[in-house]
């Protein structure tokens, strides 16, 4: 259990805002689960949601790797009791975190993927072009290796790889020549300095998505090791379903709901198993309206036949 939130003033400011709670919800709780996984509880705003809607004997164990989010996350669940346990992993160790919290089984999972509004929109983080800050990126501020890291010491050939890989940014090679040139001059150190020359390379921003989009999200899911992480999750989290038990993965771009999408319907067509969702449910166009950061989200479910 980690040590309750030091000041709870600012926690308005640091709660993230839940995607599609309602439909996430409805999925998770219509079969009144026990034992629940919240794999990203993040800033526990699903969690939440699936304890209000759950039996009271529900339990939830909530993992982040995000130590930060952990705490605001603990504040916000206190109400819960001893209902929510919370602790900080990754889920890629899910079958390991679940056994130490005595779950042999569970009957409702979640993994909300991707970035907290509330480590995004933090500046020393270094996740967002959208303010000046550090290059760093890393969830786990324990994790040794920082996006400043990768930017000033990677080869020109990797960070292009890095780049088109997990930014799917066509012009990879133009700027891993760019960021290979400029930092023989002096390390390039905050988002603000990539972001310039992200400008530089590929235009400055003229609506649309900006040309930095594609270059932070690259570094941040390698930073971070993001699709091995949820490789990891979607091999091992259908196997701890018991009978009856349903998953939900929550993707807000290709690379991640792609994995999510052939893995569940790939144990769909297993005699055990049924896909809840043949197409991804989308956000209702009110919740966009109202949370913009929830455009992209795609849900996906999976449930264990009875
Ligand atoms: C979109 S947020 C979740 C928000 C949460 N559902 C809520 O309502 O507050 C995603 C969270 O997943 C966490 N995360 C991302 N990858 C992770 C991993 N491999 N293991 C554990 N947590 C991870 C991030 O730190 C972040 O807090």
């Amino acid at each position: 259990m980690l040590a309750a939130a030091e000041n709870l003033s600012d926690i308005p400011n640091r709660i993230h805002q839940p995607v599609m709670s309602v439909e996430v919800r409805d999925l998770l709780c219509e079969r009144r689960p026990l034992r629940i996984i919240d794999a990203t509880v993040g800033t526990g705003g699903h969690a939440a949601v699936l304890l209000q809607n759950s039996p009271s004997a529900s339990c939830l164990l909530g993992l982040d790797r995000d130590p930060h989010a952990l705490e605001t996350a603990q504040a916000r669940l206190i109400q819960f009791g001893a209902r929510a346990r919370l602790n900080n992993a990754d889920f890629a160790d899910l079958d390991v975190e679940a056994r130490k919290a005595g779950f042999d089984q569970v009957d409702a999972i979640l993994a909300d993927l991707g970035m907290s509004t509330f480590a995004l929109d933090d500046p020393n983080r270094g996740f967002s072009f959208r303010y000046d800050g550090p290059l760093d990126m890393r969830m786990d501020p324990s994790e040794p290796v920082r996006a400043y890291d990768l930017v000033n010491e990677t080869g020109e050939r990797e960070l292009a790889h890095i780049i088109y890989e997990y930014g799917e940014e066509r012009a990879s090679r133009r700027i891993a020549r760019a960021i290979v040139s400029a930092r023989s001059r002096a390390p390039i150190a905050t988002t603000g300095e990539l972001r310039t020359l992200l400008e530089r390379v590929l235009g400055p921003h003229r609506g649309g998505v900006h040309p930095a989009t594609r270059t932070f999200q690259a570094l941040r899911i390698s930073v971070n090791h993001e699709l091995q992480s949820l490789q990891r999750f979607l091999e091992k989290a259908p196997g701890l379903l018991a009978k009856g038990g349903r998953i939900c993965v929550l993707a807000y771009h290709s690379l991640e709901d792609r994995p999510a999408k052939e893995r569940f319907r790939e144990l769909g067509r297993e005699p055990d198993f049924t896909l809840l969702t043949r197409k991804a449910m989308r956000p209702s166009p009110a919740e966009t309206a109202d949370n913009p950061r929830s455009r992209s989200a795609r849900l996906r479910s999976l449930e264990r036949n009875l």
